[in-house]
């Protein structure tokens, strides 16, 4: 501020002096005129007279005190006279004619000139004034007149304008200064006055700014416990690190391992289940007990008393405890109010659910036969316990009123949709409460999440802490947190498989296709939700649109059956067969056909060599979680080539942008992905693949598991401070997250 103050001054005090002295030397110029004007006539008289007579009257000119002396000179440049002390650098000799104008001096006209000069006592300025008329002219009068009071003028200008200036600034600065103070004190006004309002609408962003500012602290703090590659072993150690190495008890409605008769003996068959998937690795990696259903024809013939059976076969590393389902039983609740309720209720995809109030007391019973096996696994009364999906949406508060200390946290592997849907379902008060009594509830992504709070506001009483993103009741607390799930990485069944130049010849060899024909897959189970359809017509539009591709493409679809009593999925099943038929008879020439059906269930091995053996795979589901089918495929492909087309109405679609990903509604859209995927050049595929596989290697299962775990050690570090639970589990305590 002083420093623009002085600039300022300064500035002006130049403009200023400049103007001034023009002002005064044009006046002086003017009065030494007006001086010689006025004794002309005497100067005229005196001119030839003898000096002493004209000294005098120079003299008398020269009264002012501003002059210091003055000449007359003659024509020819010789002094006539001089008054006392006048400067002889002036001299009527060394200004050489007086009727000249001299180096340095500016012409006033015709009647003399005028200079400025520095003399060592100061500034003075000079003016020659001619005599007599130009015919005859006489001489020239010659006034030096002193400039030091110019000088010191000058200097009195400039103080008083550095003065004049500063108080300008003084006065500015505490006009600004108040001025702000006044607007700062109604703005804070307002804003206490808003918040104390519970936040008026117009400081609602500034509240979601200050809001989203802490969850994104929180998020770097997770960030830094949670950065880095996940394996199993960070996984165990995590466990160990943060929750003392307690076991963990899983419960699932599906089992990992399932022991089926055949004509060979006992085989063991891994299901088509992407919660399995998913949760088998974190298993292995943490070791406990998988609760779940036994549904296989050669389960109870392989359990122990207990009804356990270590698994995986052959390298024991958990246990599974099978559970007991009359036919009864499996229909009302799994088959029932399971499927053909919440299933339907929870996928966008125009399947009516059916709420029949007999499934409704099987699933509550049901329910709780799960809860009470889950309490008869642990061993602790404050254990950690991971309740999965919508099977078992009872039993969170089931198992709480049993184990009021336990850490139980639910993860909902479907999609939870919005307040108005979930509100069709006659028991939809009963299933939040239920899933209220776990500790955290987890879902594929934060617009679940907020249906799920929204259908909370909407249906039971509760407090809701939207800015932790909890639901309180009573004295419990659930945190709704979004934990996009994934797979293991490296997926083990990768380990020791063939070259994918193998995988291509052997998947074209058994399809009885050319070895150069162009191959799509598709892997689901046979499911409504999936797309079946709209991507099979996608195929057909494919090949109606792009000729070249005839004769050439052919899409193989491993569908596994899947909840095979229910109509819907019956009726589906019989779609998909007319429909592929349909399609083929269209297409078909020789031994080509468009689309290869393979109803059947596939083992993991076999999946992995027709992802490895494709050069696109589309995953078209209507409406999913997650789907991590679309994940495995990246996993698969170590060679960084084939193309994903992803449905964007899958969880998947927001981890995989490098996807090509589209509406599976729109039939032709989807058919120009699959033209593009099957022209894309090599080093694309490989840009897309590469970067697809940083993501699902660095957010693998083990993260999504590591982060909920890390998240429970917080809760029951919590839970432990408000006295819920024992101050220190029965290990180390130290190594919890603080
Ligand atoms: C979905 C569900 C899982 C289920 C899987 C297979 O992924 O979220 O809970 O296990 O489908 O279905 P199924 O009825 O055969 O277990």
């Amino acid at each position: 501020m002083l420093l623009g103050v002085a600039t300022l001054a300064t500035g002006a005090y130049f403009a200023l002096t400049s103007i001034t002295r023009d002002w005064f030397e044009a006046d002086l110029e003017l009065r030494s005129r007006l001086a010689v004007a006025a004794a002309g006539k005497s100067l005229g008289e005196q001119w030839s007279g003898p000096a002493p007579l004209l000294s005098g009257t120079l003299t008398d000119i020269s009264r002012d005190e501003r002059i210091l002396g003055v000449t007359a000179c003659s024509t020819s440049g010789t002094s006539l006279a001089h008054t006392e002390g006048y400067p002889t650098v002036f001299s009527c000799e060394a200004l050489g004619n007086g009727n000249q104008v001299p180096t340095g001096a500016r012409s006033t006209g015709s009647d003399g000139w005028s200079m400025g000069a520095e003399l060592p006592s100061g500034p003075v300025h000079v003016t020659a004034v001619a005599l007599g008329e130009p015919q005859a002219r006489l001489g020239t009068v010659v006034l030096v007149h002193d400039l030091r009071f110019l000088s010191r003028r000058e200097t009195t200008t400039r103080n008083a304008l550095v003065v004049a200036f500063l108080v300008l600034a003084f006065g500015a600065g505490i006009m600004t200064l108040f001025t702000a103070r006044i607007a700062w004190r109604s703005w804070t006004a307002q804003l206490r006055r808003a918040l104390a309002q519970g936040g008026a609408r117009e400081f609602q962003p500034l509240l979601r700014d200050v809001r989203e500012l802490a969850s994104r602290l929180a998020s770097e703090r997770d960030h830094e416990v949670l950065s880095g590659r996940w394996s199993p072993e960070r996984l165990r150690a995590t466990l160990t690190q943060y929750l003392s190495g307690e076991r963990v008890v899983i419960l699932a409605n599906r089992e990992p391992y399932i022991h089926e008769k055949t004509a060979d003996g006992i085989k063991v068959v891994h299901p088509a289940s992407g919660l399995v998937t998913a949760l088998e690795p974190v298993m292995r990696a943490c070791s406990g007990v998988w609760v779940a259903h036994g549904a296989g024809s050669a389960d109870r013939q392989t359990v122990d008393e207990k009804q356990h059976v270590a698994v995986p076969p052959g390298e024991e590393s958990y246990v599974l405890r099978r559970v007991w389902m009359s036919e009864a039983e499996e229909n009302g609740y799994y088959y029932g109010f399971s499927n053909e309720g919440l299933w339907p209720l929870c996928h966008l995809a125009h399947t009516r659910p059916i709420f029949r109030a007999e499934d409704w007391e099987y699933y509550k019973s049901v329910n709780q036969k799960f809860a009470n096996a889950v309490c008869e696994e642990v061993d602790s009364d404050d254990p950690i316990i991971l309740v999965q999906d919508y099977h078992f949406a009872l039993a969170p508060r089931m198992i709480r009123e049993k184990l009021p200390r336990a850490t139980i946290l639910t993860f909902w592997h479907i999609p939870w949709p919005n307040a108005e849907r979930i509100g069709i379902c006659p028991w939809r008060d009963e299933i939040i409460a239920g899933l209220l009594g776990s500790s955290i509830l987890g879902f594929h992504t934060q617009q679940h999440c907020n249906n799920f709070i929204d259908a909370v506001d909407a249906f039971v009483e509760s407090r809701i802490d939207r800015e932790a993103n909890a639901i309180i009741q009573r004295a419990q607390r659930t945190l709704i947190r979004p934990y996009p799930i994934s797979i293991e990485w490296p997926v083990h069944w990768l380990e020791g498989i063939a070259s994918v130049e193998d995988c291509r010849a052997s998947v074209r060899r058994d399809l009885e296709l050319a070895p150069d024909a162009l191959l799509g897959v598709g892997i689901d189970r046979l499911d409504y939700t999936k797309g079946i359809e709209e991507r099979m017509r996608a195929v057909d539009e494919l090949l109606t649109r792009y000729p070249e591709f005839r004769g050439r493409f052919t899409f193989v679809q491993l569908a596994a059956p899947s909840r095979t009593k229910i109509g819907h999925y019956k009726d589906l099943n019989d779609r998909i067969v007319r429909l592929a038929d349909e399609i083929n008879e269209k297409w078909s020439s020789g031994k080509y056909r468009a689309i290869a059906l393979r109803r059947a269930h596939h083992e993991p091995p076999e999946v992995y060599r027709y992802f490895r053996g494709a050069d696109l795979c589309y995953v078209s589901s209507l409406h999913d979680g997650m789907n991590l089918v679309a994940k495995e495929f990246v996993a698969a492909r170590d060679d960084e080539q084939g193309v994903l087309v992803l449905s964007e109405f899958t969880g998947a679609a927001r981890d995989l942008t490098e996807a090509l990903v589209v509406n599976p509604y729109d039939i032709r859209q989807a058919s120009e992905a699959l033209a593009v995927s099957l022209r894309m050049p090599a080093e694309e595929q490989r840009e897309r693949m590469r970067s697809m596989r940083r993501v699902v290697s660095q957010f693998n299962v083990y993260r999504w598991a590591g982060r909920m775990l890390v998240d429970a050690a917080e809760t029951r570090r919590r839970d432990r401070m408000v006295g819920r639970l024992s101050p220190v589990g029965r290990g180390r305590a130290a190594g919890e997250v603080s």
